[in-house]
């Protein structure tokens, strides 16, 4: 099998797998919500941490701790809309220099403990395995003025 039929296959394979949604009707085209057991996703989910880590002075490594949004839009590739939080993590930076964050637990409850809420937009390009950040903003929120939080001693 040459190598351009392998690059039609997985073309197509990305396609059919991102018009089969969740709910199965879905264009492709149009942005829809896609399961956070997405494999794309996640790899989405740790870019946009690895974004935030690099671009971030704190002297911690943060990481990913909830998905609040997910969409995923055939585009020339996969768009992925996401919106999540990332936590402060207990792994100092300086003793990370690798970003791995898979040994890092978060912060326990007290005055480091802290999350952002970010939203990112990525535009994945599987067969190349590109990935182009169209937009990532985050803002701080502060867990004790989170008013869905009932963390309740
Ligand atoms: C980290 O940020 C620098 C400059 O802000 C940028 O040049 C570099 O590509 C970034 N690295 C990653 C892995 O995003
Ligand atoms: C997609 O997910 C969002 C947030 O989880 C939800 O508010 C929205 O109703 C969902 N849309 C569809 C079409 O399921």
């Amino acid at each position: 099998m040459g190598v351009k039929t392998l690059l039609l296959l997985l073309v197509a394979l990305e396609v059919r797998l991102a018009a089969g949604g969740q709910n199965g009707r879905s264009m492709p085209g149009s942005p829809t919500n896609i399961s956070r057991d997405d494999r794309g996703l996640q790899q989405v989910v740790l870019a946009t941490a690895y974004s935030f880590n690099n671009q971030s002075n704190d002297a911690f490594l943060f990481k990913p701790s909830t998905v609040h949004r997910a969409q995923r839009q055939v585009v020339k590739g996969v768009r992925y809309i996401v919106d999540l939080d990332v936590s402060r993590t207990i792994c100092r930076k300086r003793d990370h220099n690798d970003h791995d964050l898979s040994k890092c637990d978060f912060q326990p409850e007290g005055r480091l403990q802290q999350t952002f809420r970010c939203h990112s937009d990525v535009w994945s390009i599987p067969w190349t395995h590109e990935m182009k950040i169209l937009d990532f903003v985050c803002k701080s929120m502060k867990p004790a003025e989170d008013p869905g939080s009932d963390a309740s001693t």
